[in-house]
């Protein structure tokens, strides 16, 4: 699963990072953005969790 943020969309509302910080943080640009290619295998539930709770649903967790 390879996690995105859509920087157009995000808000910077910090919540991603605070939700999944192996898969995302927060970047030079002011945005969140993703840190793997791949979500690693122990935190699936997190990268999934972020995705489903970005307030402006920034995130896609692709399958
Ligand atoms: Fe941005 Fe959504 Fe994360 S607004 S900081 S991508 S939770």
């Amino acid at each position: 699963m390879k996690p995105k943020v859509d920087k157009d969309a995000c808000i910077a509302c910090g919540l991603c990072p605070s939700i999944c910080p192996e898969c995302f943080d927060m970047q030079d640009d002011g945005k969140a953005g993703a840190i793997v290619d791949e979500v690693p295998e122990g935190c699936v539930d997190q990268a999934k969790e972020a995705e489903e709770s970005c307030p402006v649903n920034a995130i896609e967790i692709e399958e």
